[in-house]
């Protein structure tokens, strides 16, 4: 879940990072009163979740109240590449002397957590990474050591960045450990004239598998945003997650959802979704996930995956038989059952399969079943 710069600094300023004062409006008549609460010379920064505000004319520096009012509402209900500007955040302007990049980050091909610096940040440091690699910085960080003062002052060097950075470093990790993020961007992290270091602009994405830990976090979630499904999913407790192809999978427990995954993959469907629904696989916990996947557009063959070990198959295949006199069947739904009381649960199926459908096919193997369940996707 990505934050807005104004959360972005919120977050910082609990874990100690030095940011400026500022204000966040969406109204344009509050605005001269909040500049000159600011000192009267501020920068006016739309307040949206894409990069490049700056480039684009979203960051405006104003003369005094009058100016900055006239700035906001040139920006607000400006489009940034496609996301329309509700807020603007105020900040008084800093005596920048220089500008720096540093970001904490998730590297999942190196399995490791990764810092980036570069003593050449501001709104060019795309092209610098593109074109000078060598002046960003890249520092693996160990999970289980972290960001010590030791480490902070290796990034800090191998970037070129001066010591005052070394205390600001750490207390970016603890924004980076402490809130459960997946991204912690600063960019400018800045030098002023007088020696101070502050983060000027923040981008944060928190890791939404974290939010059971932090309820705090709830009032960062904008409703309207984000996949659909998946908030009608979390709604109904379903541990969901859209993917881009057209095989709707249900499975019960992580490990078999994933490894039904790659059989679809395997035989050339690709899948819609993860949906794994646990150990009690009820029939309105069935329906509810069937319901979640049918109303999927992309979704043209589903696939139900269960080994039944706690959960008995005759108890998912009644779930299955109910589940669809609640919801209407309009794609193929393919079932392998296999486990506790497999064959009680076939023999469910197969007693019920008038009443089904010719839509609905069970197979006795998970190989066998999901081959079946990508044949629309081969065709
Ligand atoms: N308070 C401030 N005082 C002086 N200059 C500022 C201030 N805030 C921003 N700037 C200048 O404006 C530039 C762009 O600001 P900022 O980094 O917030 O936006 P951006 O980088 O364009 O946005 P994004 O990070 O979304 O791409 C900064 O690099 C800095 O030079
Ligand atoms: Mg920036």
């Amino acid at each position: 879940m990505d934050l807005f710069e104004y959360q972005a600094r919120e977050l910082f300023a609990r874990h100690g990072v030095p940011v400026l004062d500022a204000h966040v409006v969406d109204d344009p008549a509050e605005v001269r009163a909040a500049a000159e609460r600011l000192g009267g010379q501020v920068v006016v920064k739309a307040q949206v979740k894409t990069g490049g505000r700056g480039k684009a004319g979203g960051v405006k520096l104003a003369s005094d109240p009058a100016d900055a009012e006239d700035k906001a509402r040139a920006i607000l209900g400006m489009d940034i590449k496609g996301h329309t500007v509700g807020k603007v955040m105020l900040t008084p302007t800093a005596d920048i002397q220089d500008e720096y990049y540093v970001s904490f980050l998730l590297d999942r091909a190196e399995r490791t957590f990764l810092a980036m610096a570069s003593a050449e940040g501001g709104m060019d440091i795309e092209e610098v990474a593109a074109t000078r690699p060598q002046a960003l910085a890249r520092v693996p960080v160990d999970a289980t050591e972290g960001v010590t003062e030791e480490k902070a002052r290796q990034i800090a060097e191998a970037a070129g960045l001066p010591e005052e950075t070394v205390p600001v470093l750490t207390a970016l990790w603890e924004v980076f450990t402490a809130e459960d993020a997946l991204l912690v961007e600063v960019n400018p992290l800045i030098r002023t004239t007088d020696g101070r270091v502050l983060a000027l602009d923040g981008k944060v994405s928190l890791d939404t598998n974290a939010r059971f830990r932090h309820p705090a976090h709830e009032a960062y979630e904008t409703p309207g945003e984000g996949d659909p499904l998946e908030a009608a999913a979390r709604a109904k407790g379903l541990n969901y997650v859209k993917l881009d192809g057209t095989v709707g999978v249900i499975g019960n427990g992580a490990g078999l959802v994933m490894s039904t995954l790659d059989v679809v993959a395997h035989h050339g469907g690709a899948p819609a979704n993860f949906l794994d629904i646990g150990g009690g696989a009820s029939a309105q916990v069935m329906a509810d996930g069937l319901g979640v996947i049918l109303s999927d557009p992309d979704v043209t063959s589903v696939l139900v995956n269960v080994f039944g070990g706690i959960t008995a198959c005759d108890a998912v295949a009644d779930g299955i038989v109910q589940a669809l006199g609640l919801v209407e069947l309009t794609k193929p739904l393919v079932v392998r059952l296999d486990g506790n009381n497999a064959e009680r649960g076939r023999a469910v199926l197969d007693e019920a399969a008038a009443s089904l459908g010719p839509l609905v096919q069970r197979l006795d193997t998970m190989d066998g079943a999901a081959a079946r369940a990508a044949e629309p996707a081969r065709s």
